[in-house]
């Protein structure tokens, strides 16, 4: 008898940007469409979706070690398959294609970033006929315009408005994974936050890896800031965006951050390097000077924002003296947040063939020093908010005790707070309540919730 998808469970394992994010949930969308049903664990799952990240070989190990271990789990009692079906998506679906279905003879699905929409097709050829397929075709289209989407969080969304990526940092296979610039029609975009303010969500992440040029692939199509404040007129309560470019951030985005009461006081500005001869062999096409002038103007336009960033150290040739530079443009710029990455050369990209590699054991001493310094800026950044009434909007439990809620300040910070007696914490879920900060360390704030 032939086994149909709603005889079947699913899960989809995420890695990687908020890009896979968004794209997983498209992926949960299409599947429960078909009639399968959702499980978090792999054990559970009669199918299981990798959404893979190719962007430092750190992960990508990690991650073919798991798909690899995979191939030994059993199955769930009771399933109707006697193979679990194993389909890798995203980044490395799209860089590696044909050759994992080579490399691991249990996986029989490979989709791209730009084919999510075949998984449905692969699926029921792998079902009926026992076939293995890959698919990483780039019809150069909008890949999820027209998919259904099952959000993680009812209270939170992720809206693509531009996918790909122009830049070519040298170090970067993003563009080489994720393909050229293409942005969404502006009335697409506005019509999905508006089903999304319709259903109940609190929160708009606006994404793409460059946000800030999107527009530039569309004739006639208005720039960023006007996307944000269309956004901003749905009724949206908090909104964000990722990732800007510091190359792009136009001034009258600066100003959004004034002028628009949903966008919320914290920006995502990677710098990578702060050194302008490591900038310009990075290809990132701004200078130190730009970016602090940048860093100023968002100050003056929003103080007390929450500035968070991503850097690379030990990029091929990086002296003491480059290093110094980043080290030093932390120390003047105070960030919230920053994730520091050390250098990993990605075959196909201009970098992984310059020669001038840096010695591992000075790699790793400035990344330590770097990392202590941006845990300071972190602890410091949070003891601002000490004695302050913030609106947390509530994601859950915390994980240690489940009297205390776990959420999200405005400026991105994680919160825990205890609760009035009488209050369950899943009422509260997706809602934004006031809450009096009592401590706060270099992770988290906690408090207490009060009146509003
Ligand atoms: N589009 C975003 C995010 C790109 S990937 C942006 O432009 O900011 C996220 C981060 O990974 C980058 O900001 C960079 O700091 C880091 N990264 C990218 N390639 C890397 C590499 N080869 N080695 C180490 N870090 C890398
Ligand atoms: Fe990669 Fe640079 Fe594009 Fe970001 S802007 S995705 S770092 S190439
Ligand atoms: Fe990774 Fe792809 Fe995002 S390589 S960082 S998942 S765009």
């Amino acid at each position: 008898m032939a086994i149909a998808l709603n005889d079947l469970t699913y899960c989809v394992l995420t890695f990687g940007c908020q890009m896979n994010k968004h794209d997983s949930e498209r992926v949960s969308g299409m599947l429960d469409a078909l009639g399968a049903t959702q499980v978090t664990e792999l054990n559970d799952a009669d199918i299981a979706v990798f959404m893979t990240c190719c962007v430092r070989e750190a992960a990508e190990v990690r991650l073919f070690g798991q798909i690899a271990s995979c191939k030994n789990e059993p199955l769930r009692s009771g399933s109707p398959l006697d193979q679990r079906i194993i389909a890798i998506g995203g980044c490395i679906g799209q860089r590696d294609g044909e050759e994992l279905l080579a490399r691991f003879p249990h996986v029989s699905i490979v989709f791209g970033t730009h084919s999510m929409a075949s998984l449905p097709g692969m699926l029921e050829d792998r079902l009926q006929n026992h076939l293995r397929s890959s698919d990483t075709t780039d019809d150069r289209g909008i890949p999820f315009s027209d998919l259904p989407q099952k959000r993680e969080h009812a209270w939170a969304a992720w809206v693509p408005i531009m996918t790909g990526c122009d830049n070519f940092c040298t170090y970067c296979i993003v563009p080489y994974v994720r393909g050229r610039e293409r942005s969404r029609p502006i009335e697409d975009v506005v019509a999905e936050a508006e089903r999304a303010v319709r259903s109940g969500v609190k929160e708009i992440t606006l994404l793409g890896q460059n946000v800030n040029s999107y527009g530039r692939d569309r004739y006639g199509e208005p720039r960023f800031a006007e996307v944000l404040r269309r956004v901003d007129a749905t009724g949206i309560e908090r909104l964000r965006f990722v990732t800007s470019h510091p190359k792009d951030l136009s001034d009258e985005v600066i100003d959004a951050f004034a002028s628009l009461s949903s966008l919320m006081p914290a920006l995502h500005l990677p710098f990578q390097s702060g050194s302008d001869r490591i900038l310009r062999t990075m290809n990132r096409s701004y200078t130190r000077e730009r970016y602090l002038d940048l860093i100023a103007k968002l100050k003056r336009a929003c103080p007390g924002i929450a500035l968070s960033t991503d850097i690379i150290v030990g990029f091929p040739g990086e002296t003491d003296e480059d290093f110094e530079a980043t080290y030093d443009l932390v120390r003047q710029v105070g960030f919230a947040q920053a994730f520091t990455f050390i250098y990993s050369p990605r075959s196909g990209t201009p970098a992984a063939s310059m020669t001038d590699e840096v010695d591992r054991a000075i790699v790793q001493a400035r990344f330590d020093r770097l990392v202590g310094l941006v845990q300071d800026q972190a602890y410091r950044f949070n003891q601002a908010a000490k004695g302050e009434t913030i609106g947390v909007l509530v994601e859950g439990a915390s994980k240690r005790d489940e009297r205390i809620l776990a959420g999200k300040s405005p400026k991105n910070q994680t919160v825990h707070a205890s609760i009035p007696d009488g209050v369950d914490i899943d009422e509260l879920i997706g809602s934004i309540v006031p809450v009096r900060v009592d401590e706060a360390r270099t992770w988290y704030l906690s408090g207490t919730v009060v009146d509003g």
